[in-house]
């Protein structure tokens, strides 16, 4: 009796996350464009809700704002052939999985979420020409992240925790621009600023701005002669 009705909660909880997976949208309105209209649905709550869009053929933009996202799984949003542009910006996104882009997309506005790392295969191979990842909490990104993006023009980085900057992101791309600001950058790729400014590759960086890393550093060294020099004036018997 107990082993059977265990059996019967395991396998209802197995369900339950086997649905709770399938959810990539919790109570969220969606704006979408059509070439010539917007609109704004009722409340979504699974991916599946918004592929049943009646109009989903003819959705050019999606536009979800200050909802809940967590995650995006692969196909997600793979019933929209027309769709170039998808805004998710400050929706409290964690996790994308490899091939949740599989369309012909224009841009991607990630930014203002809760991203930490961007594995291969998220973006590589994409047309996409805008990409905005700034304001998340992104360390790392691996080397091959952005892998096949020769369209790749616009590449917004800054406001996340960035360690280390690859030289590979610069691949194949002739026309990016990369903002790099406000990270926390402690590695650059040596002859870094010699790739960029080659004429082979014309890729440019355009806001890397160490400044904020000096600062900091800056800081840090005036803390510790500070407390070296309360140190010593105890020692020293000068204290008033
Ligand atoms: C689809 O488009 C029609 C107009 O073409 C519009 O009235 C409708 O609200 C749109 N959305 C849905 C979910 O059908
Ligand atoms: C990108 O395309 C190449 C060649 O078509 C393929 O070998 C590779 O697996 C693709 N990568 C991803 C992440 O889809
Ligand atoms: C990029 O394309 C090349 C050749 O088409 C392929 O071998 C490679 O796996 C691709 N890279 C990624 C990250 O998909």
């Amino acid at each position: 009796m107990c082993a059977r009705s265990s059996t019967f909660i395991l396998l209802v909880t197995f369900v339950l996350s086997a649905l709770a997976e399938k959810i990539t949208f919790k109570n969220v309105k969606i704006w979408y464009n059509t070439e010539d209209q917007q609109y704004v649905t009722g409340k979504i709550n699974s991916a599946y809700q918004l592929k049943t869009q009646s109009n989903a053929s003819r959705i050019v933009r999606i536009e979800i704002f200050g909802g809940s996202v967590p995650v995006i799984h692969p196909g997600d949003f793979k019933g929209f052939p027309a769709l170039t542009d998808l805004w998710l910006s400050g929706n409290e996104l964690k996790e994308i999985h490899p091939g949740a882009f599989s369309n012909a997309l224009d841009g991607i506005r990630l930014s203002r979420n809760k991203i930490t790392t961007i594995q291969d295969g998220v973006f590589s191979n994409s047309t996409i020409r805008f990409l905005d990842l700034d304001h998340n909490l992104i360390d790392s990104i691996s080397p091959h992240a952005f892998d096949n993006m020769t369209d790749l023009r616009n590449l917004n980085l800054n406001h996340n925790k960035i360690k280390i900057v690859y030289r590979e992101w610069l691949q194949d791309k002739s026309k990016l621009q990369m903002d790099l600001g406000y990270n926390q950058i402690e590695h650059l790729p040596s002859g870094f600023f010699s790739l960029t400014t080659t004429t082979t590759s014309s890729s440019t960086i355009t806001k890397l701005r160490l400044w904020h890393e000096i600062f900091l550093a800056l800081m840090i060294w005036i803390s510790r002669v500070c407390s070296w020099a309360v140190t010593k004036s105890k020692n020293g018997r000068t204290i008033l």
